[in-house]
């Protein structure tokens, strides 16, 4: 069960909103303590709630075949995710068992991870095969010296990790697909931020700043401060409409589709969106390295269909250049600016505005959820 709407009734928001002069709001407005975005110990509870949360890791689509592997840190910790030979998707901590090095870097195919230290070998399922001078360990015991595993689910399209315990249960439930097997992950880049990662993360999560902050980029194509904004647990989706959506009056309702006409941003709780545009997908993973930093790991994928029609993978490379070259950009020179600004004393809080209803919703399930955290 999803509450997320179908494209027609999207599109009857959008026209409703574009006639009436309206957007999607939120009941009221949220007043966001700067300390939350500066404190240590806060900071410290947000990576316990990350490590505790099915959060996406990769999309399935990273692990296209057995023995296909993604190794990533992930609230601060080091993981590698590989498709086994039954393709089944297993993580892992990624340190070794002798004396902790990475066994894996980046992404690729192994058949076995080799400890480029001293070389000892794992097979996909984390059981550890090999030990050079085995004679060296008398008293090793391999039944108890695999990669140690953690929880990992792949579903609507992507692999999620949850690194401890988990604090609630059925947290996937209710999630549409984000991606189809035939998209492809082209690429993934990578990049670091002076700013603390929620300020990053709201910079997606409304459309209030088309016209002022992206007057050059995206506003030529999208339309100011119309958005349509659903909840659906501790997630949201937030559409923005390109100004071509006005094509779609002439067509039949049932006939209507969003696909190349909006912006469909999915944020998954909590340090993740996925932003569907016309050519290709993104999924975006903000990781807070420290109150004052975070690192971007974006994958990329092509989108199969637009209009009926076939999308050419060149075609969808150009278009995530674009995005990630320019208003993308501008989304993080805001959130650094903010991030320099905080030295200063000039805001105790933060003021989101009706308009920013998803980022009122984050804020909302954030307190709450850090509440349910275990103690200590
Ligand atoms: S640390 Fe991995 S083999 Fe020694
Ligand atoms: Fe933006």
């Amino acid at each position: 069960m999803t509450i997320i709407l179908n494209d027609a009734e999207v599109i009857d928001q959008i026209f409703n909103h574009i006639d009436g002069k309206t957007t999607d709001l939120a009941d009221k407005t949220w007043q966001e303590p700067i300390e939350n975005y500066k404190s240590e110990e806060r900071f410290k509870a947000e990576i316990a709630l990350l490590k505790r949360l099915p959060v996406p890791y990769c999309p399935s689509a990273s692990l296209p075949e057995n023995g296909t592997y993604v190794a990533r840190t992930a609230a601060g910790t080091p993981l590698i995710a590989v498709r086994g030979d039954d393709g089944i998707v297993r993580a892992f901590y990624n340190s070794c068992r002798h004396r902790g090095m990475a066994v894996a870097e980046g992404s690729g195919s192994a058949r076995t991870f080799v400890c480029p230290y001293h070389s000892w070998a794992y097979g996909l399922d984390g059981q550890l095969k090999h030990v050079p001078g085995a004679d060296g360990f008398p008293d090793l015991d391999y039944e108890k010296h695999g990669l140690v595993q953690v929880h990992a689910e792949e579903r609507s399209g992507l692999i999620f990790v949850t690194q401890e315990d988990p604090i609630s249960e059925g947290a996937l439930e209710a999630l549409p697909d984000f991606f189809n097997p035939d998209q492809v992950a082209f690429d993934k880049i990578e990049f670091n931020d002076n700013a603390n990662w929620k300020l990053l993360a709201e910079t997606s999560m409304e459309g209030y700043h088309i016209k002022a902050l992206h007057n050059k980029t995206f506003y030529p194509y999208g339309l100011d401060n119309i958005n349509i904004v659903e909840t659906f647990g501790p997630n949201s989706r937030i559409v923005f409409p390109f100004r071509r959506i006005e094509k779609l009056r002439d067509i039949p309702r049932d006939e209507r589709r969003l696909s190349g006409m909006v912006t469909d941003v999915f944020q998954l709780f909590p340090n993740t969106h996925i932003s569907v545009l016309s050519d290709h997908s993104l999924l975006i993973i903000l990781e807070p390295v420290s109150p004052t930093e975070t690192r971007w790991e974006i994958f990329r994928l092509n989108n199969r269909m637009k209009g009926g029609k076939e999308i050419d993978l060149e075609k969808a490379k150009r278009d995530a250049s674009f995005v990630t070259d320019t208003g993308l950009g501008e989304d993080r020179h805001a959130a650094r600016s903010i991030q320099a600004g905080m030295a200063g004393k000039a805001n105790e809080f933060f003021t989101f505005g009706k308009f920013e209803k998803a980022a009122i919703h984050f804020h909302e399930v954030m307190d709450e959820m850090l509440t349910k955290l275990p103690k200590g």
